[in-house]
């Protein structure tokens, strides 16, 4: 038994950083955030205390903010420091990704520099499967996969625009730009709504004034304190009385 009543039932999913529980409310699922990290495919990992807890926090808060700006998500609430209570979705095998500057396997794989500005910002969708290592899809493939209707992809990549507009003032407001970021998304009762996570893990941060990275790159590429850095963001974001 969790704190709020919440009882944590038969696990669903473990998945690299996150694992999935039944709860004894139909529909409602309990996510628990550990502290694993990994980078390059699982190729390397480790374990860093507080780090699901940071995530859980950052999570929680961002999904809160879609939600005040009408843009629903999987999100309940928080029922301890790394766990929250989360509406159980039809999960879209699909990795959206939003670019607001090139930077990671966009400079990697194409002839463009870091920092170049997208403008408009860049889509991009993976099909998520680690065992092909979760290649890049286009609309056709899509559509010839049977994995969204026509409507349901537009409505999806609209949706991902406007949680970008939303996200980047939010960081913008805290003196953080926000490079780029994955979403997942779920089906639920007709509906698209965002699932997994908003963390420091899945998006791609950067200190406005110096342009040093505030995220998973700092454990990717040993640029420091991971952990620093993470808690750095958190309270970033928890701070109360500012714009957004
Ligand atoms: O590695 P890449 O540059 O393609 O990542 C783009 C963004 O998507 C980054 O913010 C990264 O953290 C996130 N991402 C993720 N999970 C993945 C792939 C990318 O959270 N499986």
């Amino acid at each position: 038994m969790r704190a709020c009543n919440v009882k944590q039932g038969t696990p669903v999913y473990s998945g690299k950083a996150k694992s999935l529980y039944r709860t004894d409310k139909e529909g409602e699922l309990l996510v628990a955030f550990r502290d694993d990290i990994t980078a390059f495919d699982g190729g390397k990992k480790d374990v860093l205390t507080e780090k699901g807890s940071l995530n859980a926090k950052v999570s929680a808060r961002l999904f809160s903010l879609l939600e005040e700006h009408h843009i629903r998500t999987h999100f309940i609430r928080l029922i301890d420091n790394s766990s929250m209570l989360v509406r159980e979705l039809e999960m879209i095998p699909l990795e959206v990704i939003v670019r607001n500057i090139a930077a990671g396997s966009m400079v990697r794989n194409y002839p463009i520099s870091e920092g170049t500005p997208l403008d408009p910002p860049v889509i991009v969708i993976d099909y998520k499967d680690d065992s092909l290592h979760d290649p890049m899809l286009n609309d056709d493939l899509i559509l010839a996969m049977k994995i969204l209707s026509n409507d349901e992809l537009v409505r999806m990549k609209e949706l991902a625009l406007r949680i970008n507009i939303v996200l980047s003032r939010f960081f913008e407001a805290r003196g953080i730009i926000l490079v780029d970021f994955k979403l997942e998304f779920g089906k639920y009762g007709g509906d698209i709504l965002v699932g997994d996570e908003i963390s420091m893990d899945s998006m791609r941060l950067w200190d406005a004034k110096t342009k040093g990275s505030l995220d998973k790159d700092v454990y990717r590429f040993e640029k420091g304190d991971v952990l620093a850095v993470y808690r750095q963001v958190t309270d970033k974001v928890l701070k109360k009385g500012e714009t957004l």
